[in-house]
């Protein structure tokens, strides 16, 4: 469920009409509604009741200060995967012992600044990466928190470039070497091991994949305590999808989820963190779009709008798929048509949809792309010298500019010529 609603015909963001915002920034721009933020959290929280835990964010997904700063504000912890997202979370009023540092390449320099700044945990990747920990620590006079990430050689049947627990990707060390890597990292002296890793993809929209690598993580736990390792937290990744067509997908609820992490590893008495990323922000986010032209090619309709593949890049890059409404519902009794809705940029993957069924629609009209709060704005560039578009933060009857379009002046000058051109 979100906040995004039709009111006599008009698309609301909570309390707030989405034209109104539209007259006020400009469009394209995405807007996010809080109590879809704050609700989808919550339900984590209650997924995970009765045991201890903490719901660390995946900033990735959306990592705009204001986000982050609501959902820091409800007591969540940060995932990050970048010195970046680590300054931000702080930025945010996030404390360091809540966030968890994930990620293949960490540098040492990025490594030095969150001990230095404070970290619940580093969720390691590989051998070379702990011994780089290690020096880094030894050389402030002090251990790092660490779990290893372990890729458990499980398809999380999702889409090809985002499933990470397949022994082919790049991710985690194998399973099979956890003993032997476990006994390397607790005779490190910069090093403390406080528990396992595991994150085998995104957009998962059956529980058997995680139930499986959840089981072998229990069964892992057991064979590390019985070597002697103190494992007393179990970082479980984030992944659970999202609908993002409504009309025909339900996947498991955040319910469902926190009954598998209670079945499979209930027992085991250990704190459990997840990393959900895409089912907090996803649906509490549009990208509201304007109707440049209606073209009218051979054998098909163009409706050709003002954001692009710059802005909203999955249905390029993944082919995914976003619903899109019309921001005032058309009166009754006209046909939907299909068109091919497509953005300015100069190549034709530059394709929202295609074929795409939609109610009748003029230059003009306000579009919107639901399920665009994850994974949007974070992705967005700014090929063709397309600037940045504006993020907005709705809660009830307020909205705010959380990000602002920055002027075509500020993007020229943010290049330099050289003196001798
Ligand atoms: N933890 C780790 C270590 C991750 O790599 C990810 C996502 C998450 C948590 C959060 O996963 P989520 O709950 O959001 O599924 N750009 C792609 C998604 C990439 C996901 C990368 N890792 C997309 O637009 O679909």
């Amino acid at each position: 469920m979100d906040h995004f609603l039709y009111r006599d015909g008009a698309l609301f963001a909570e309390d707030v009409a989405v034209a109104d915002i539209a007259a006020s920034v400009g469009t394209p721009f995405y807007v996010y509604s809080t109590a879809t933020l704050e609700r989808h959290y919550r339900l984590f929280e209650e997924a995970l009741a009765g045991m201890p835990h903490l719901v660390c964010y995946a900033m990735k997904a959306n990592s705009n200060l204001a986000v982050i700063r609501t959902l820091g504000n409800l007591g969540a912890g940060m995932d990050v995967v970048s010195i970046g997202e680590y300054l931000k979370a702080k930025a945010a009023g996030v404390p360091g012992d809540r966030i968890v540092f994930s990620g293949v390449g960490k540098t040492a320099d990025e490594m030095r600044t969150a001990l230095t700044g404070g970290i619940r945990q580093f969720n390691v990747e590989s051998e070379p990466e702990l011994l780089a920990l290690n020096a880094v620590a030894m050389s402030l006079d002090q251990t790092a928190p660490v779990t290893i990430r372990v890729n458990p050689d499980v398809d999380a049947k999702t889409h090809e470039k985002i499933a990470t627990g397949r022994k082919e990707d790049k991710f985690g060390i194998p399973i099979s070497r956890a003993r032997a890597i476990y006994a390397e990292a607790a005779a490190l002296p910069g090093i403390e091991v406080v528990g396992i890793d595991v994150h085998i993809g995104s957009q998962l929209t059956d529980l058997a994949p995680f139930e499986q690598a959840y089981g072998k993580i229990a069964e892992l736990t057991r064979q590390l305590r019985a070597d002697g390792h103190n494992i007393r937290r179990l970082d479980l990744g984030g992944g659970l999808g999202i609908p993002y067509e409504r009309s025909n997908s339900a996947p498991p609820l955040p319910l469902d989820y926190g009954a598998v992490i209670k079945r499979t590893l209930g027992d085991l008495d250990c704190e459990i963190e997840i990393e959900p990323g895409r089912l907090i922000a996803g649906n509490a986010g549009l990208l509201v779009s304007k109707v440049i032209y209606v073209k009218s090619g051979e054998d098909r309709k163009f409706l050709i709008l003002d954001s692009a593949m710059n802005d909203l890049v999955r249905p390029s890059m993944y082919g995914s798929h976003h619903d899109i409404v019309p921001v005032n519902e058309p009166g009754p009794g006209l046909e939907p048509q299909p068109f091919d809705v497509v953005g300015p940029v100069c190549e034709s993957g530059d394709t929202f949809a295609k074929q795409r069924l939609l109610p009748p629609v003029a230059a003009g009209d306000l579009v919107a792309f639901r399920s665009a709060g994850a994974y949007g704005a974070v992705m967005a560039s700014e090929y063709n010298s397309r600037p940045l578009i504006p993020e907005v933060l709705v809660k009830g009857d307020q909205f705010a500019v959380i990000r602002a379009r920055p002027s075509y002046d500020a993007m020229i000058n943010r290049d330099s010529i050289p003196e001798w051109l």
